[in-house]
């Protein structure tokens, strides 16, 4: 009924006006333009999938804030909440004929029902980077590598992000010399994750839910402590390798590093801004096993999800909320209707020659036109009067240095 329904988009959702999609732009170019660099084949696929396909066995957060449904035929679908169980169906659907490793990405709107917070919406656009079919850590460098390369592609400096990274490995084995047996590791991982969202006692609570002792439990706090990687080769590796490639400085051990899916088996990463004000920029890791969850066969696996949330929030507080608009493009306009076809003409010139032109609609004065055109993407402006078509000569002007030069109609 008129006048009932809310202009307002469903809680979480978000609207991207032409001023938002100006930020939307300048993120997905970097993103797109780090992972031409590093030459990753972009895919796609359906946002609705088999509810089958998402759902979360272990217990994962994730798993409950799923938006799903069921069709006219019954069926049990789900909106994706990430892109990895669809990228690794549609991998082990071609598994056969697919030339090994895979470096693959996209940009994927997901799907969570999140509590709100700061950077935190029930949709996102997440960009994906994923190498499959690789053991060497060089496919964590080159993920880690080419979303580096896009913070900076963004405009942010080295000193405003730091990427946090650990090993579940690493982790695991630390946790296996303390006695707990490996099948009990994915639910401490899953318990592990919430320390520093909850208190201590209630991931002391979960810990002992998952069956570990008092002792075990305060041999996993005490881990938790571990400042060294040195014993662990891969991390070494990464780190040496991440010298090599111009980016160590931007990495940091932090053994609290998690990671709340259960699928990731080594190096894991999370990325956050230098003042603490956000949550994860991106975050990735190591997922050897996932193909085979799902009936594939095994195979080894490194990726990453980039939201839009975030950096978007950093990159405005950085930079400013008008730094995404560069001046570009020529407005044209025109005193009386007489001067409506040699406007025409002189846009479609000009937008022949490779110039982004904005046409006015309608006849104006040229006060109102310099005003707006000074408020809109415009570099320069053209305003077409009875003098100029009689001469055959207009002038361009540079909005932002206001000179002037002839330009023939
Ligand atoms: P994730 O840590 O759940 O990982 O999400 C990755 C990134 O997506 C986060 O760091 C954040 O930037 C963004 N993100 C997640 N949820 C939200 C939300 N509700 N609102 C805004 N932004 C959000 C994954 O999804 C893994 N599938 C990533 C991956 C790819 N691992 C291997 N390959």
């Amino acid at each position: 009924m008129a006048g009932e329904i809310s202009f307002e988009a469903p809680r979480g959702m978000r609207d991207f006006y032409p001023s938002d999609m100006i930020w939307r732009n300048k993120v997905f170019d970097a993103f797109r333009a780090a992972a031409k660099a590093a030459d990753f084949s972009p895919y796609d696929a359906c946002v609705v999938e088999s509810y089958e396909l998402l759902a979360r066995k272990a217990g994962e957060e994730v798993g409950e804030q799923i938006y799903h449904f069921y069709d006219k035929s019954e069926r049990h679908l789900a909106l994706r909440a990430e892109m990895t169980p669809t990228l690794a169906r549609m991998v082990a659907q071609r598994q056969k004929e697919l030339a090994f490793p895979l470096k693959w990405t996209t940009i994927a709107q997901c799907f969570r029902y999140e509590r709100m917070t700061k950077g935190r919406k029930r949709e996102h656009y997440q960009w994906n980077l994923d190498i499959i079919g690789e053991e060497s850590t060089l496919a964590e460098v080159e993920v880690i590598g080419t979303a580096i390369d896009a913070l900076r592609r963004m405009g942010l400096k080295d000193e405003d992000f730091k990427v946090h990274v650990s090993s579940r490995a690493y982790l695991g084995k630390l946790l296996s010399e303390s006695g707990i047996a490996p099948e009990r590791h994915t639910q401490v991982f899953l318990a592990l994750d919430k320390r520093g969202k909850m208190p201590d006692s209630e991931i002391a609570a979960m810990l002992n839910d998952g069956g570990l002792s008092e002792q075990e439990i305060e041999s996993t706090f005490k881990i938790m402590d571990t400042k060294g990687y040195s014993s662990c080769e891969e991390l070494s590796d990464l780190f040496h390798l991440a010298e090599i490639a111009g980016f160590a400085q931007c990495l940091e051990f932090d053994i609290s590093v998690i990671r709340g899916l259960s699928y990731y088996t080594g190096i894991v990463f999370e990325c956050f801004d230098t003042k603490g004000e956000f949550r994860a920029i991106f975050g990735g890791g190591r997922y050897d096993n996932l193909l085979t969850t799902i009936g594939g066969e095994q195979t080894s696996a490194v990726g990453l999800g980039f939201g839009d949330v975030v950096v978007t929030e950093l990159l405005k507080g950085r930079l400013g909320e008008n730094a995404a608009s560069v001046p570009n493009g020529i407005a044209i306009g025109f005193m009386t209707d007489s001067e409506r076809e040699s406007a025409l003409r002189l846009a479609y010139r000009l937008r022949r020659e490779g110039e982004n032109v904005n046409l006015a609609l309608r006849a104006q004065k040229p006060k109102k036109f310099f005003a707006r055109s000074s408020e809109s993407n415009a570099a320069k402006a053209i305003f077409i009067g009875p003098d100029d078509v009689a001469k055959g000569v207009a002038r361009i002007k540079d909005l932002a240095t206001r000179q002037e030069e002839p330009i023939c109609l």
